[in-house]
């Protein structure tokens, strides 16, 4: 699962909820992180592991007593990532949409930060807008949505949850080349 050829099968035969047929490039995953503050954070959740690319340099950086949620759709990616058993790792098969629910059924009522790959561009505009609604909510203060995206389709929505608080970075060595949208909850 770890080659790309893996990632691309599973990903075109499930186009319609992966988005793309090629994994995130390294110098996409080392932008998103770096944004992120791993010595304070606690309580990270990660939308759309997909193979596990971004979740593997999650799971390096992250303090030992934090823990990671990955809401996974897909069965397979599911079932690899659940493989790794990772005692920090909590893979969760269903939808970003039920967040909450989640976090609160693990005894957490706040996340400091959010990494997805969700295909927000491709989804119903209601649902996508919904997700993004539910992890405002679910952020505690100064935590953070990191999100990409391969065009500017969500941007409304985003600034419509998080206000002015949304920054935009363009990566260019990506195939093909993303905006990362940094969205921070403030008071
Ligand atoms: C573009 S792929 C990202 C894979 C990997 N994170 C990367 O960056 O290369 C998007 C992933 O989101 C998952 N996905 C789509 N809709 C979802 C939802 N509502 N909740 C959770 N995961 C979802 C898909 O199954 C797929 O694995």
């Amino acid at each position: 699962m770890k080659n790309k050829i893996t990632f691309f099968k599973e990903a075109i035969k499930n186009i319609r909820t992966s988005g793309t047929v090629v994994p995130s490039s390294k110098f996409l995953i080392k932008r998103m992180l770096a944004d992120i503050d791993f010595d304070a954070a606690r309580i990270l959740v990660e939308y759309g592991p997909g193979s596990g690319i971004i979740t593997e340099e999650i799971l390096k950086r992250m303090h030992p007593e934090a823990r990671l949620f990955c809401f996974e759709i897909n069965e397979l990616f599911y079932k690899h990532l659940s493989g790794y058993k990772h005692p920090q790792l909590i893979m969760v098969k269903t939808s970003a949409l039920d967040i909450k629910e989640v976090i609160q059924k693990h005894g957490f009522d706040a996340v400091d930060c959010v990494v997805s790959s969700l295909p927000l561009a491709i989804m119903p505009p209601e649902i996508s807008l919904s997700i993004l609604e539910k992890t405002y909510d679910v952020l505690r203060v100064e935590g953070k949505l990191i999100q990409y995206q391969y065009s500017l389709q969500n941007k409304k929505d985003l600034k419509k949850v998080f206000g002015q608080h949304v920054k935009i970075q363009f990566v260019t060595l990506n195939i093909p080349p993303a905006f990362v949208y940094f969205c921070k909850k403030v008071q």
